[in-house]
C-alpha cells in the first residue's frame, strides 16, 4: 500500500527540511508549473545522506533546474570539494544560484549552462558521484560519457527510473521517455562493471557503484 498517508508519514520521521530549501521548495511551487521535477524533501534527504555517506571530492549533476537537489548532494562534499552541475535554459540559472548563494555553497557549487553532451565533454576531470537527472531519451548517452570519468569505487545516480510506474507497462502503452528508461534500465542490468540497486525512492533512483573499467 503505497499512499500520500505513507508519504507524510516518511516526511515527518525524516529530518526537517533546511530552511534554505524549504524556501526554495516553496518558491519553485509557488513560480513553476513544472515543480514536480524537484526532487523534494524525503528524496532531497536521500541524497544527502548518500552523498554525506560516499563523501565525494568532486559531484557532477546533470539537470540543475532550480538547484534543489545540487544543494543537496553538496552537503557531503569533502572540505574543498566541487559539485559541477549543467542545465540547458538559462532561466533558471539565477533562481539556482540566488538560493546556492543562500546556502553558503557559492564556492562549491559551478554552474553550467548548455546541453549536457557537450558540457561533460569539455570537463576534463573525474567524478566521484554522479546523478542524472536531465532529458530521459538521453540518459544511456550520459551514462557512456560519463563511465570512464568516473573512478572504480565511485557512484553513478539515475532519478525517475520507474517513470511514474510506467516501466511496468507493456512496451506498447509506454510513452517514449517511459521506454528510453526503460531501455537504460535494461542497459545498466546487463553492465557486469557496475553493483546497481533500484531505490523504490519517490520515481525511483537507480544507485550503482563502478566495479572495474
Ligand atoms: C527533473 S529536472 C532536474 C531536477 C533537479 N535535479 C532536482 O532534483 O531538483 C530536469 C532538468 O534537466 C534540464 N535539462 C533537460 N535537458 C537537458 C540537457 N540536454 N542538458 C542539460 N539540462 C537539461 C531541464 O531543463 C530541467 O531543468
Amino acid at each position: 500500500m503505497k499512499s500520500k498517508l505513507l508519504d507524510d508519514y516518511a516526511e515527518k520521521y525524516t529530518s526537517a527540511e533546511l530552511p534554505y530549501l524549504a524556501k526554495l521548495n516553496r518558491e519553485t511551487n509557488l513560480k513553476r508549473g513544472d515543480a514536480v521535477m524537484l526532487s523534494g524533501h524525503v528524496q532531497g534527504a536521500v541524497l544527502q545522506m548518500l552523498s554525506r555517506m560516499i563523501q565525494p571530492r568532486s559531484i557532477l549533476e546533470i539537470g540543475t533546474y532550480t538547484g534543489y537537489s545540487a544543494i543537496c548532494l553538496a552537503q557531503g562534499l569533502k572540505e574543498g570539494g566541487v559539485l559541477h552541475t549543467i542545465e540547458i535554459d538559462e532561466e533558471l540559472q539565477d533562481i539556482a544560484s540566488h538560493y546556492i548563494e543562500e546556502a553558503g555553497l557559492l564556492s562549491s557549487i559551478q554552474q553550467h549552462i548548455g546541453h549536457a553532451k557537450d558540457v561533460i565533454a569539455a570537463l576534463n576531470e573525474s567524478f566521484d558521484l554522479v546523478f542524472i537527472d536531465a532529458d530521459k531519451s538521453n540518459y544511456e548517452l550520459y551514462y557512456d560519457l560519463v563511465f570512464d570519468k568516473v573512478p572504480v569505487g565511485g557512484y553513478i545516480l539515475a532519478d525517475n527510473v520507474l517513470y511514474d510506474g510506467e516501466v511496468v507497462l507493456p512496451e506498447t502503452e509506454q510513452s517514449k521517455n517511459a521506454r528510453a528508461i526503460s531501455s537504460f534500465n535494461k542497459k545498466v542490468k546487463a553492465d557486469s562493471r557496475i553493483d546497481h540497486l533500484l531505490l523504490p525512492v519517490r520515481d525511483g533512483i537507480m544507485v550503482m557503484r563502478k566495479l572495474r573499467e
